[in-house]
């Protein structure tokens, strides 16, 4: 079903766990397959994405994307981590069969909902 570069990642996935002293934290879930994806991350005072990890209560194809997504952000301004969408990963990955697409869409939601997370609770301080 899997492509071998989705395979590839899925089986030495990189940025795997939870980053020390992070400032941004999204958890989403997809409830039709019931898996969840939690992305953190470290944004400096510059707005720079140091440091990205997951964790993810999911399959191959949610493991793979969410791997390929927080390599795909870690250096990058937010405002540019915001323009990655779930296409991006899915290309990175040399695809993803239509039955799967959903779960890079975790991917995305996660950093969205991370940034979201990182941008409240700057404001309140
Ligand atoms: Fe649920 Fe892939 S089937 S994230």
């Amino acid at each position: 079903m899997y492509n071998e570069k989705v395979m590839s990642v899925f089986k030495n996935p990189q940025n795997m766990g939870e980053v020390e002293n992070y400032n941004a934290i999204g958890t989403v879930g997809n409830e039709v397959c019931g898996d969840i994806m939690q992305i953190t991350m470290r944004i400096n005072d510059d707005g720079v994405i140091e440091d990205a990890k997951f964790k993810t209560f999911g399959c191959a194809a949610a493991v793979a994307s969410s791997s390929t997504a927080t390599s795909m952000i870690i250096g990058k301004t937010i405002d540019d981590a915001l323009k990655l969408t779930n296409k991006d990963v899915i290309t990175e990955l040399e695809g993803l069969p239509p039955q799967k697409i959903h779960c890079s869409v975790l991917a995305e939601d996660a950093i969205r909902a991370a940034i979201d997370y990182y941008e409240k609770n700057k404001q309140s301080k």
